[in-house]
């Protein structure tokens, strides 16, 4: 019950809570879950992702060629804005310039 509250609750995620919409994400967490505490991503409790730490390994690969082909850099645009969360992050978010190497 609590699985299905978080992941598919249409006071949290809207009418089309139930539907795959990967562009439901294109704002950001804030843009779409009211409350962004709720976004679990690998679900809580009996229902939860059986693979969850194959898919962070996987995802962990994924950067580590994403990190060997790009070169990242700060833009001059960039504001440094700690902001106090869940945990201290950019407020505004951070701002690359990307290269391929
Ligand atoms: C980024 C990758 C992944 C995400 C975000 C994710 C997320 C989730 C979530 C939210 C649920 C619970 C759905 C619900 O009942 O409300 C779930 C269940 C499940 N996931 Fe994943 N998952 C990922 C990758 C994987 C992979 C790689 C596997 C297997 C190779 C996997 C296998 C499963 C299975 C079998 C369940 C059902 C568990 C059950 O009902 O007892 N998932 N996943």
């Amino acid at each position: 019950m609590f699985q299905k509250m978080k992941t598919q609750d249409p006071d949290l995620w809207g009418s089309d809570a139930g539907e795959f919409n990967p562009e439901r994400f294109a704002n950001g967490i804030l843009g779409t879950c009211r409350i962004p505490q709720a976004y679990v991503p690998f679900g809580v409790g009996a229902r939860v992702c059986v693979d969850q730490q194959l898919a962070m390994t996987e995802l962990k690969v994924i950067l580590s060629l994403i990190l060997i082909k790009f070169h990242f850099s700060l833009a001059s645009s960039f504001q440094h804005s700690p902001t106090y969360r869940l945990v201290i992050e950019p407020g505004e978010g951070v701002i690359l310039n990307i290269r391929r190497i």
